[in-house]
């Protein structure tokens, strides 16, 4: 069922008639990503005025009011709910699909073939809805696509050191169903952009244009993320900000790579603004710091003295922290579309992370 949700303030009436209204669709809006994205693409449409696209918000749950503030539509309903996706279809001209919506890695292990089903099912219908719109209206669609370094997988932890840094194209042997969703997902990109409907007579040509990126840890100051295995990172610094011990479920010496939030949102505004031609590849790794949950900790503790952190390794999710890369290569992602990090692990805190958070907390 396609359920319109009492809108914010900014705009809130449904379309009417028969004109479609150029949109912007984003899924999986009341996450993590949704809250960052939905921000940023909000500022955008207050420069471009009336000429921009409206923004049309979908999640499984209602929105919080500050996310629906950022949009002009918003709608609960079901990624997997195919007749919800064709009635959006008939109401909106969607130039542009960010699909964040997602079962995470921790909590995908509880229900693998749930999570296949959301994560590769939900997919599809979101990429066969784009090239739907393209088919339709005439032009393509941009499509963007949050991978993970969960799509990598090595096999033991010493194999984790000797890899060190590694490429888009190397150790893809996903240990957890997200990973393997999220690797599938970006073959699925690949597919309807250049090789969909190859047989059919009446095909449309790239009918999308799809864009990826392989995200670390992503470290938020406004949320705590839920479901996922590198939480145990912003988990710390909320835990010790709101005054509460945390018990992390990873070993001292876990390293996987992770970044902030704000860098997050600005690679994706990166990667959609890049002219197609300079464009080598669909999926791009990023990279900002790598510490370990040791270094994290003595941050954290030196930051909010007192904090109460203990180590309680969890076998199963250290497994699948041990099988992500410590670090990533992000050299494709500079050279193509100038991506760079704006922080260290100390200035993330400095900077961004504490300032924030004390205000949270406050
Ligand atoms: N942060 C995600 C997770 O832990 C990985 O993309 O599941």
């Amino acid at each position: 069922m396609l359920s319109p949700q009492a809108h914010g303030t900014h705009h809130p009436h449904a379309p009417t008639g028969v004109q479609r209204k150029a949109a912007i669709l984003v899924t999986g809006a009341g996450g993590e990503m949704g809250h960052g994205l939905l921000t940023m693409l909000r500022a955008h449409a207050e420069v471009a005025g009336d000429d921009a696209p409206a923004i049309v918000a979908m999640d499984i749950r209602e929105l919080a009011p500050e996310i629906r503030e950022c949009c002009d539509h918003t709608y609960v309903g079901d990624i997997c709910d195919r007749a919800m996706l064709e009635r959006l279809l008939a109401m909106y001209e969607i130039g542009e699909v960010y699909h964040l919506a997602a079962l995470l890695s921790t909590r995908g292990e509880f229900a693998p073939e749930t999570a296949h089903h959301v994560n590769v099912g939900g997919t599809i219908n979101m990429l066969h809805l784009a090239a739907e719109q393209a088919r339709t209206h005439g032009r393509t669609v941009k499509f963007f696509f949050p991978s993970s370094i969960a799509a990598y997988g090595m096999a033991s932890v010493a194999a984790k050191r000797a890899a060190g840094t590694v490429g888009e194209d190397e150790h893809l042997d996903p240990h957890t169903m997200y990973g393997c969703n999220k690797l599938e997902g970006e073959h699925l990109g690949r597919y309807y952009e250049f090789h969909y409907r190859k047989l059919a007579k009446d095909r449309t040509e790239r009918p999308i244009d799809f864009r990826s990126i392989r995200f670390p840890g992503i470290i938020s100051a406004e949320t705590v993320p839920s479901g996922g295995t590198s939480d145990y990172g912003p988990e710390m610094i909320h835990a010790a900000a709101a005054g509460k011990p945390y018990r992390c479920f990873v070993r001292p010496d876990s390293r996987i790579p992770f970044m902030t939030m704000p860098e997050a949102i600005d690679a994706i505004v990166r990667l959609m603004a890049a002219p197609k031609a300079s464009l080598s590849r669909s999926t791009y790794n990023v990279a900002s710091f790598s510490p370990s949950a040791a270094d994290f900790a003595a941050l954290v503790q030196s930051t909010f003295p007192g904090a109460e952190i203990s180590f309680e390794p969890d076998a199963g999710r250290q497994s699948i922290i041990d099988s992500w890369p410590e670090s990533c290569d992000d050299s494709a992602a500079r050279r193509d579309w100038g991506w760079s990090p704006s922080h260290t692990l100390e200035t993330a805190f400095r900077e961004y992370l504490v300032p924030r958070i004390r205000e949270r907390y406050a």
